[in-house]
This record gives structure tokens, C-alpha cells and sequence, in this order.
């Protein structure tokens, strides 16, 4: 969470970090401000609210200067505030910092500083690193970057931080620990950025800071890399296509809706190279590589949260059944404190879209730590999980910009499609037959999701219906119970509408009691297996006069005269029904957010990536 900017060049600075805070504002949304350094000038401006509150209060004030930071805010410490916002400066406004992560002895650090007479501004962690950073520098009489690296071996936490300074004009010295940090740099200027969105065309190479590693960007000098150990790094440059331009939103209304609309392409990006239909063959280099591990492993436990703990159950259901893997699916952040029991003969397998989630991220040391084999299904190359992980394999579903979720969790499930069936293939668990009509379904699968949103505009008419609705239940069996559970994620958190996801199954065993005329109900009936079950589910909910919204195959008729509202979608077979059946929910959830008025790309308290526990 909070997103993090910093330029170093020739260019007017302001612009440029403004801009970078925008593609940042998935990160939190909360407050944001800008430090601007000119001529020893220091001006920090923030502001409570979006970054266009911001950029309004901007009018007028003296923005010159081509050194500076800026900072997107998810508040931790702190209500969200002017003051709270970031920059942060130092008791002599000398220094200015913007921090992303928490100080966890904050407490301590700050009672001490106070002691020796240091005064605090805000009341955040942030300010208090400042502060320590700027004592050490006085005592020590040393250059910004040694002081910094003191004061973070003092810190107890995860910080992404950018510190500049009044002594200092022309450097920046930025540093990381548990949240990421991207430095990206061309000829003659360094833009510093949480993520590479921020940077938009102005750098065409980066470096991704490694935990605990500090650099110093200097003008028109080569960028230093150290650990705060103060040993000296050789790091590893990465070219950026900066004629991308991923922050369009293309003619959309929002990103959420360009991202349901552009699911087909990323998975058909997802399958490019892996689904080889005229070997009727899967590759995947990575599973091949550790073949021997997957063959013989006892147990799989996929870790990750929210809809990637979604896309982990769906997983379940696919390696179980048909590469007879059995497979524990993890809540991260419970599995992180609960002593779980992790073999070195487990594979551990993070899913998650930006690859920083730090719950994920602290389980997955945990199963390291334990010599469990760990393998990451991340969308952010580069990402921290992507990198920690023994081996892994990208989503591919290209930047993922709306807070809510939509093209990674189905390019998520692409790729647990890819591994279970691969995996059944080596073990010879699939016959000839299936194994090559399940190929060709997964090679048409673009083109069925694609079909998929022919309900776009019959979801927007019923999203009309439930407007006034308290509550909506989401039931769905076996394959389709985590889109039940996805598609009420997803209804809560952009609409603010309760919703809750069961197995249909459950119903009678409590939530059942709830039903009545005003409580709409979604029933995912579109899998084959077991579907006189999900059938009488219907009717017991029916017979309570609740409303129905079911999903079903085309060309299936019986459900018509039960239920209030139907959703056709292509007619899958059931392992490929997730895909299909998770469509009209998005839409759903995005059309009745919209009706309401709601903050669609950035539902209100929520961050695109949560790097804080
Ligand atoms: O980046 P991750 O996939 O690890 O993120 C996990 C969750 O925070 C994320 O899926 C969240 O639940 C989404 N906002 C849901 O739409």
C-alpha cells in the first residue's frame, strides 16, 4: 500500500511525479503530496483526498525544481489527514522522506527522539524515521545516504523509502525492505517509482531493489548500490519498453471494465507458447524442470489472499481431480501464525497478482525456511514473490490497474488449468480422448470467454433490480463454490452491498434462515456434474420466496420457470465452467456499483496491493 515516487534530471519535476502518483493510486488513494527541491528551496505540499485534490491545491504555489518526491497514502498511522500525508520532513525541514511500509518500533524510536527534544508534526511512523535520519547526519557529520543507512539498522519493519535532502541537491537516496522499490533510469535522469506504471515512457532501464539495499542517484552519475551492511552491489539492469502506454484506459469508462473486456487476450497471452494443440502437448519449462518434484510430491498447499486464495481453491479442485495431487488451500495470513505443519517434501505454491503481498510473502519464507520446494503464479514480473520463489510461472494478464480483481484471477486459473492437466498427462491419469478435448477447449477458451460477455448488457438490467437489495448470497457446488465466493468479493467490495458466498449445499445448515422475498440470490448452475443437486438447491430457495439469479449453460431451459432472472453462458465442460460462470458476476458487481455511484477502480479503504499485515 501508498504508492512512491521520486525524480532526479533535467526536467521540470513536478509534472512528472504528478503523473506517477496518478498511475499509482491503486496503491492508496487516501492523501498524497509532493516535496519539490529547487536551489535549496524545500516546498512540500499535501493534501486529504485523491491525487486531483492535490493537483487543484497546486494552483499558484512555486513548483520549480527538477529534484523531487512524491507520495500516494493507504493510511496505517495516522488518520488521513493533511498533516499525516506524506513527504515528511525533518525538525529542521532539511530533509524530506516518503515511506511506504511500517515502522514497527516506531513507538520506541519516537519516545527517544522526543526525549532529546525532537518535535513531531504528524502521527505517523514515516516522520519519526526522518527525524533519525537527520540526527544521525548532524552527529555524524556525514553524507545522507551513510545516515540513512544507520538509522535502517535501527528499524524494525518493511519500508520502501525516498529520502532527499536541502545539503544535498542533486541526489536521492532511496531504500527497501519487505516492500518494492523500482529504479528506473536513462541517459541523464532517474525516475524512482513502487511500480514501473509510474514511469510511463520516461526511463527505458530499471533495477529492482533487493531487501535491505540502499542506492544513491546522483545527477549525471552512476547509481550506487549497497546493502545496508554497506556491501557494495552489482545490480542487474532490466530494459523497460517505455512506448507502452498501460495507464490508457482506451476509450473505457473504467479500468475495471477494460480489464473484464480484455480477459480473452490475456488468457489467450497465458496460453500462448504453453498449449501446443498440434502435439496435443503442455509446456511448461518450469514444471518440466522440477518434474521429479511434482511426480512425487504427497502434498501441494497453495498460499495467497482474497481472490488469489479464490483462484487457489479452483486450483484445488483441478490438481485433486485430475492429477490426483492432494492440496491444502491457505488464507496466507493465518497459515502464517499457526504453526502449520510444512514437510520438505511439499511444494508450496504462492499465487498472487502483484507478487507483494505481504502476508504471501511472509507464509512463503516460512515454507522456505522450512525446505518445502515453492513455486510462484504471479502476474508482476519481478515482483517480490516472483523472485523468492524456486520457480513459478507468470500469469501474463498484463497490468491489472482496478482495485477489484477480474483478468488475474482468470489468467490465475489459466495457469492451474495448465499445471493439473500437465501433471495428469505425465502421469498418464488422462486418456487419449480427454486428453485432447480438453486441450481444444483450453485453446478455444479465448474465444468462449469472449462469447462470455454477451451477457454484459442482461447483467446491467438486473444489476437495476438489486439496487436497493441489503444483502445478496452467492451459492455455487464443487468447481463453482470459489466463484461464489468471488463473485460476493467482489460485489462487497465495490458496491459496499453485504454479500456472502456458500457452498449451495451449506444453505440448510444455517443462511438458510435469511431467506425471504427481499434477499436476491445468485446460484451458479452452469457445471453438469451434480446439477439435479444444485436444481433442488434452487428450489429450496424458491420455496422461501427468495429471488433468483441463476447462471446456466446456453440452450438450458429448465431453469427458466424457477428462477427470476437466468444468465446463458457458453457451454463449458466443468472444468473450464469458473471461467465462464465468473463473468456475469464481475459485470454484475461493476454495473450495480456504477448504478450506485460507487468508486468503481477505487472502492473506498481498499489498496490494490497490500504490502502491510
Ligand atoms: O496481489 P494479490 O493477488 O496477492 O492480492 C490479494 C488480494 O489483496 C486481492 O486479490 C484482493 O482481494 C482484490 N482486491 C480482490 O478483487
Amino acid at each position: 500500500m501508498c504508492g512512491i515516487v521520486g525524480y532526479l534530471g533535467k526536467k521540470e519535476a513536478c509534472s512528472l511525479i504528478m503523473e506517477g502518483l496518478k498511475a499509482l493510486e491503486y496503491r492508496g488513494y487516501d492523501s498524497s503530496g509532493i516535496a519539490l527541491l529547487n536551489n535549496s528551496e524545500l516546498n512540500i505540499y499535501k493534501k486529504k483526498g485523491k491525487v486531483n485534490d492535490l493537483e487543484k491545491s497546486l494552483t499558484g504555489k512555486d513548483l520549480s525544481g527538477s529534484i523531487g518526491i512524491g507520495h500516494t497514502r493507504w493510511a496505517t498511522h495516522g488518520k488521513a489527514t493533511d498533516q499525516n500525508a506524506h513527504p515528511h520532513d525533518s525538525g529542521s525541514g532539511n530533509l524530506a522522506i516518503i515511506h511506504n511500509g511500517i515502522i514497527e518500533n516506531y513507538k520506541v524510536l519516537k519516545e527517544e527522539l522526543t526525549s532529546r527534544g525532537h518535535l513531531f508534526k504528524s502521527d505517523t511512523d514515516s516522520e519519526v524515521l526522518v527525524h533519525l535520519i537527520e540526527e544521525i547526519k548532524i552527529e555524524n557529520a556525514c553524507p545522507l545516504e551513510k545516515a540513512v543507512q544507520q538509522a535502517l539498522l535501527r528499524v524494525e519493519g518493511a519500508y520502501a523509502i525516498i529520502v532527499m535532502s536541502k545539503d544535498d541537491p542533486e541526489k536521492l537516496v532511496a531504500a527497501r525492505k519487505g516492500s518494492p522499490l523500482a529504479i528506473g533510469f536513462s541517459q541523464d535522469q532517474y525516475f524512482i517509482a513502487s511500480d514501473i506504471l509510474a514511469m510511463g515512457g520516461v526511463v527505458d532501464r530499471v533495477i529492482y531493489l533487493e531487501d535491505e539495499e540502499i542506492a544513491v542517484c546522483r545527477s549525471e552519475k552512476d547509481i550506487k548500490i549497497k546493502t545496508i551492511e554497506d556491501i557494495p552491489v552489482t545490480p542487474h539492469i532490466e530494459s523497460l519498453d517505455s512506448s507502452i502506454d498501460i495507464r490508457d484506459k482506451m476509450g473505457y469508462d473504467h479500468y475495471m471494465l477494460k480489464e473484464i473486456f480484455e480477459q480473452p487476450k490475456s488468457i489467450e497471452d497465458c496460453l500462448r507458447g504453453r498449449l501446443n494443440l498440434k502435439e496435443n502437448e503442455i509446456n511448461l519449462s518450469s514444471i518440466d524442470q522440477h518434474m521429479d518434484k511434482f511426480l512425487n510430491v504427497r502434498r501441494i498447499i497453495i498460499i495467497s489472499c482474497g481472490t488469489s486464495w479464490h483462484a487457489g481453491l479452483v486450483g484445488e479442485y483441478l490438481f485433486e481431480k485430475y492429477a490426483k495431487i492432494s492440496v491444502e488451500v491457505e488464507y496466507a495470513s493465518e497459515f502464517r501464525y499457526r504453526d502449520p505443519i510444512i514437510n520438505k517434501d511439499d511444494i508450496v505454491i504462492a499465487i498472487s497478482q502483484s507478487g507483494e503481498t505481504a502476508d504471501t510473502l511472509a507464509a512463503l519464507s516460512m515454507a522456505k525456511e522450512a525446505g518445502a520446494f515453492t513455486f510462484g503464479i504471479c502476474n508482476v514480473v519481478g515482483s517480490s514473490i516472483d523472485r523468492v520463489t524456486d520457480a513459478g510461472l507468470h500469469t501474463r494478464a498484463g497490468a491489472e490497474i482496478g482495485v477489484a480483481s477480474t483478468k488475474a484471477f482468470t489468467t490465475q486459473i489459466t495457469v492451474l488449468s495448465l499445471m493439473a492437466l500437465k501433471l495428469a498427462i505425465e502421469k498418464n491419469l488422462i486418456n487419449c480422448e480427454d486428453r485432447q478435448l480438453f486441450l481444444a477447449e483450453l485453446g478455444e477458451l479465448p474465444n468462449t470467454v469472449a462469447k462470455a460477455m454477451d451477457c454484459k448488457l442482461l447483467t446491467e438490467t438486473i444489476a437495476e433490480k438489486l439496487l436497493h437489495a441489503q444483502d445478496i448470497l452467492y451459492l455455487g457446488r464443487n468447481i463453482n463454490f470459489p466463484i461464489a465466493l468471488e463473485g460476493a468479493l467482489k460485489m462487497k467490495e465495490l458496491s459496499y452491498i453485504h454479500a456472502e458466498g456458500y457452498p449451495a449445499a451449506e444453505m440448510k445448515h444455517g443462511p438458510i434462515a435469511l431467506l425471504d422475498q427481499d434477499l436476491p440470490v445468485v446460484v451458479i448452475a452452469n457445471n453438469k456434474e451434480n446439477r439435479s443437486k444444485i436444481i433442488s438447491n434452487i428450489q429450496e430457495v424458491k420455496s422461501r420466496n427468495a429471488q433468483v439469479i441463476a447462471i446456466t449453460h446456453e440452450g438450458d431451459n429448465s431453469l427458466n420457470d424457477l428462477c427470476d432472472y437466468v444468465i446463458p453462458v457458453p457451454d463449458v465442460p466443468d472444468f473450464l465452467s469458473p471461467f465462464v460462470s465468473v463473468i456475469p458476476l464481475q459485470f454484475l458487481s461493476y454495473h450495480l456499483a456504477h448504478k450506485l455511484g460507487k468508486d468503481v477502480d477505487q472502492p473506498r479503504n481498499l489498496a490494490k496491493s497490500v504490502t502491510v499485515e
